[in-house]
């Protein structure tokens, strides 16, 4: 590759929502990089192919959302540990000899940005509560389980597909019925959504948040709305609330710094950027 100018981007369908192309973006022009990332709208029956192709035509690699997100841990020919575990890749690389290399930078995001929010938080001796038991919620089980964190309570609407992600995640993780999870509220010393609830365009959490307190940290993976209901009651309550975009701008760190050479920061310019 050297000597060429590196090329990278998104595959999705739709993709061109993406906001990763915005992010990507900015950081080429902030370091001075003569790169390009950009969106790939591909559909289901084409990825495979797609795959195939793209490292012939000297892409060093590609984030991949929905919905090719299972489907590219499967076609590729290495995955790192937490792709395997989270189930799904949204980060794929490109090597010389044409094989592709599945990783997962979500849990990466995750963790980063709660830190980044959240400084005094601490894995150990916490208790944390996960809504949602879909594939993000995977991604921020994988992260906290890495992080050390002993007491993971997993709330979901359908209580099977939380079990399911016991049985991945073992022993930190306990399920707990979604009718219980308002009484849960105040134990946790870290509240996490994953579900799509309070969504724009979702209907909002279905059940009482009286519970919040000063003291815990409470974050969103939601981001559109930025302040959902959930983190605006946790800010009036006093708790530290962390919005979700933080997350989105972390993720996409190992991703640039793997294809562009330079690891980038996450700062408040780069979120006015994103936010347009
Ligand atoms: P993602 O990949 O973003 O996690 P997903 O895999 O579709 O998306 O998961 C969506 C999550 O939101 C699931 O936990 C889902 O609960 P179910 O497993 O019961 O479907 C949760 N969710 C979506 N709509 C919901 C609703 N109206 N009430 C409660 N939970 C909901």
């Amino acid at each position: 590759m050297s000597g060429q100018i590196p090329l990278a981007g998104v595959i999705g369908a739709p993709v061109a929502h993406s906001l990763s192309p915005c992010l990507h973006g900015a950081w080429l022009a902030r370091y001075g990089i003569a790169g390009h990332y950009v969106p790939f709208h591909v559909e289901p029956s084409d990825f495979a192919e797609v795959l195939r192709a793209l490292p012939k035509l000297g892409v060093a690699g590609a984030n991949v959302t929905i919905p090719h997100k299972v489907a590219a841990l499967g076609l590729a020919d290495q995955a790192s540990d937490a792709a395997r575990a989270i189930g799904a890749a949204n980060m794929l690389t490109f090597c010389c000899d044409g094989s592709v290399e599945a990783d997962n930078s979500d849990h990466y995001g995750f963790m980063a940005n709660l830190r980044a929010g959240a400084p005094d938080w601490r894995a150990t001796g916490t208790q944390v509560l996960v809504l949602g038991a879909g594939g993000a919620s995977r991604a921020v089980l994988y992260a906290l389980r890495e992080a050390g964190v002993a007491e993971i309570y997993l709330g979901n609407r359908t209580l099977e597909t939380a079990e399911g992600l016991a049985d991945i995640f073992g022993d930190p993780v306990r399920v707990v019925p979604w009718e219980e999870v308002p009484d849960l509220l105040s134990a946790a010393d870290l509240v996490v959504n994953t579900t799509s609830l309070g969504m724009t365009g979702q209907p909002p959490l279905t059940f009482s948040l009286d519970g919040l307190r000063a003291g815990q940290v409470v974050t969103d993976l939601v981001y559109a709305p930025l302040e959902t209901e959930l983190l605006q009651v946790a800010r009036s309550a006093g708790a530290t609330a962390v919005d979700g975009l933080g997350m989105l701008l972390h993720q996409a760190v190992p991703a640039f710094e793997r294809w562009f050479g330079r690891r980038p920061d996450v700062d408040e310019d780069l979120r006015q950027t994103v936010l347009g």
